[in-house]
């Protein structure tokens, strides 16, 4: 596939990126942006050196100008989150990244498609949504794909079934307030409390799902990784991998991304995740996927506790 990436930030997650792509088939090039050179370049040679055993593949640090022609900029610059420390506290300094980068990318690849990583992510998004001046259908959040990614590795465990057959989804901040659309949620065709008495039924003994439990989860994941290990990178990698790779496909796709809010579900001007169709043009639109009113509610909490974060930060 003859497509253009670049990452901007050679941190921990866009470094993992860099090389989680250099061994996929999503793109012929990869360019990645740091100020800090030695780090940038350090990390691209470490990259190369380990493509030889697949097809050639153009990788480099670069300058801004770089990125031109680019189809997808990856942003992943910003301070990460410490032991402790919530995804919102972090607001101010990454906004204020995000505001010296926007306009020196957007110049040089006006016409990408734009994935932002960087935490808290549903404000960056929000940021980089109203700074950039681009159309929306260019611009995602990584939004809680990777929550999603989580709650479907849980789910497998539990249910002892492979991830592909599990459809379930979380939707709202990629924070605190995030929640699980249990309506919403299968295996294979079945929902999951009927998914439970048909196992049983066949004599596989399956425990009662605890879904406040499952929620929990997902929710502590990035911050038991942190307490353990200083940082995340390898499972949200991953699935700003496969994102790319949905937005680079010829057909569209559905995934749980943040953009911008229109009415749906009566939220307005905040950017969340929820179902979202996604392909060759980028964000096609939010998939009107209907919620129980519980579950509407549990969104609109998501989208207050942003939009307080959104009053408080200077654009
Ligand atoms: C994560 O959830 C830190 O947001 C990052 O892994």
């Amino acid at each position: 596939m003859s497509s253009k990436i670049t990452i901007i930030g050679a941190g921990s997650v866009g470094s993992t990126i860099a090389y989680t792509l250099s061994n996929q088939d999503i793109a012929s090039e990869i360019v990645l942006i740091d100020i800090n050179k030695e780090k940038v370049a350090g990390e691209v040679m470490d990259i190369i050196q380990g493509t030889c055993f697949r097809d050639p593949i153009n990788i480099k640090a670069g300058e801004y100008e770089d990125a031109k022609d680019s189809n997808i900029v990856i942003i992943t610059s910003g301070i990460a989150r410490k032991p402790g420390q919530t995804r919102i506290e972090l607001a101010q300094t990454n906004v204020n990244i995000l505001k010296d980068i926007t306009p020196k990318i957007v110049k040089e690849a006006p016409n990408a498609l734009y994935v932002i990583v960087s935490n808290p992510v549903d404000i960056m998004t929000y940021v980089f949504t109203k700074i950039s001046g681009l159309p929306e259908n260019q611009v995602v959040g990584s939004g809680t794909i990777l929550d999603t990614a989580r709650l479907r590795c849980g789910l497998a465990e539990h249910f002892d079934i492979a991830q592909k057959n599990i459809h379930a989804y979380v939707f709202g901040e990629h924070g605190d307030t995030s929640f699980i659309p249990w309506s919403r949620a299968h295996i294979s065709c079945a929902n999951i409390d009927e998914y439970t008495t048909l196992m049983n039924n066949i004599g596989k003994e399956i425990p009662t799902l605890d879904k406040d439990a499952m929620l929990e989860y997902v929710q502590k994941s990035g911050g038991k990784i942190i307490a353990n290990k200083g940082a995340t990178f390898y499972a949200v990698s991953a699935s700003v991998c496969r994102l790319c790779g949905l937005l680079l496909s010829a057909y569209d796709s559905t995934a749980t991304v943040s953009s911008m809010m229109h009415g749906e579900y009566g939220i307005d001007d905040v950017c969340l995740s929820t179902l979202s169709m996604i392909g060759p043009n980028g964000l096609k639109g939010k998939v009107p996927v209907p919620l129980t009113d519980e579950e509407v509610e549990k969104l609109k909490k998501s989208a207050d506790a942003l939009k307080s974060v959104i009053a408080q930060i200077e654009l």
